[in-house]
């Protein structure tokens, strides 16, 4: 398993810490906790001390009585450092370089991958200088978790709450995973699209783009380049995906077309809409003249075209949402579109498909079917790239 520095610094939740600490020592981890002065007004190097069953690091050993360099072996020693609570104090000093004490030492000195999860009140999280300290820290390379929304210390609610130690043990794990994607390039849809009737009125369908995010967001952490084609979404893209943001089908179709070639695999998650009306009306239809009937033309089935020009190295990806026979939709779909997996999603289930957080998904291939979940679209995004790794003869 591996070694892990724990950094904690001066929030309420650092209670919270003691949990992770805990949690990454029952999945076989050995875990150097690192304590600042101010984290020590909350919580004891003691206490973690007995939840990962080594000594805990606290200021007083940066100059270790044994002259030993106590910042340097721990550094060299981590295949991962996560800092979790970050105080806005101590992203606003890491974004600096600043190397104050054992933890940021540690951080500075370290070639392994390193997290931050912050934790603060909503104003503090949203101030100018923390979003200025955490963009420079992504540029860095550094992983800022989001915090998550819901109660904070004040007795307000807001974002700013650390993420619950499972969720950041998950990130954990995510970010240990060897990077079998390095090199590739990874071209995905996301999002529904819109079909401008009028400039007012557009047909569309409730696709959220959480899953074409997913899906890029697993790539990215595989070590792909991404390129997320995304329809309408009112979601944040995550940093480290080349977003193209596009409105209508075609524009979709030509933005994947202009980029399909140089692709190594396109997954295509966007919810597109299959019909178009035949003309968009320059201005606003007033009630009175909307025809009852609208005359509407088929868009581009971009999976598709890909499917049609494809090289047989390539990796190619769909979706199939169904009401009906699964197994059999998702087959015929894998066949039409020579795609290598569909991702059969039963939209009529509750809990599946669009605009909710988990899917349960069929994956069918041409060897045969499994079932995926229920679980996050996070975790049905890995499922997909671990497909596409295998299939690109990525060990
Ligand atoms: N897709 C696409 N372009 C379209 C329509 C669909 O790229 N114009 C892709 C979707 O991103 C998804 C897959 O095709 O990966 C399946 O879409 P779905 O709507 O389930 O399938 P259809 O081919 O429209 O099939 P059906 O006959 O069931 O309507």
């Amino acid at each position: 398993m591996s070694r892990i520095v724990l950094g904690v610094t001066g929030g309420v939740a650092a209670y919270k810490a003691v949990m992770l600490a805990s949690r990454l020592r029952q999945s076989g981890h050995d875990v150097d906790v690192v304590l600042t002065p101010a984290a020590e007004a909350f919580v004891t190097p003691l206490s973690f001390a007995a939840v990962t069953g080594r000594r805990a690091y606290t200021d007083e050993d940066l100059f270790a009585p044994q002259g030993e360099i106590v910042h340097v072996e721990l550094a060299g020693a981590a295949d991962l450092a996560i800092v979790a609570p970050a105080t806005a104090d101590f992203l606003a000093k890491a974004a600096h370089g600043m190397a104050d004490g054992l933890l940021a030492t540690i951080l500075l000195a370290t070639r392994a991958k390193v997290l931050l999860a912050p934790a603060m009140e909503s104003a503090m999280w949203a101030h100018p200088a923390t979003r200025r300290a955490v963009a420079q820290l992504r540029a860095d390379g550094r992983t800022v978790l989001e915090p998550a929304a819901g109660h904070l210390a004040s007795g307000r609610s807001g974002v700013g709450r650390l993420p619950e130690p499972e969720e950041i043990a998950q990130a954990i794990a995510r970010a240990l995973q060897p990077r079998r994607l390095v090199g590739a390039s990874v071209l995905v849809t996301g999002g529904p699209t819109r079909e401008y009737i009028d400039p007012v009125r557009f047909l569309s369908n409730p696709s959220t783009g959480r899953m074409g995010l997913a899906v890029a967001e697993a790539a990215r952490d595989a070590g792909a380049d991404v390129t997320l084609v995304l329809g309408p979404s009112e979601l944040a893209v995550p940093p480290g995906i080349e977003v193209v943001r596009v409105t209508a089908a075609a524009e979709m179709a030509a933005a994947v077309q202009a980029r399909f070639a140089s692709a190594d695999a396109f997954i295509a998650t966007a919810a597109v809409a299959d019909l178009r009306p035949r003309e968009i009306a320059p201005a606003k239809v007033k009630k009175a003249d909307l025809l009852m009937e609208l005359p509407l033309e088929r868009t581009t089935d971009i999976l598709a075209w890909a499917g049609s020009v494809r090289r047989p190295q390539q990796v190619l990806v769909g979706f199939a949402a169904e009401t009906g026979d699964l197994a059999a939709e998702a087959r015929r779909k894998l066949d039409q579109k020579h795609c290598d997996l569909i991702v059969g999603n039963d939209v009529g289930e509750s809990g599946a498909g669009f605009a909710t957080e988990t899917n349960r998904c069929l994956f069918v291939t041409a060897d045969g079917e499994r079932q995926v979940g229920p679980t996050s679209k996070r975790e049905v995004g890995e499922e997909i790239v671990a497909f596409v790794a295998h299939r690109l003869g990525r060990p």
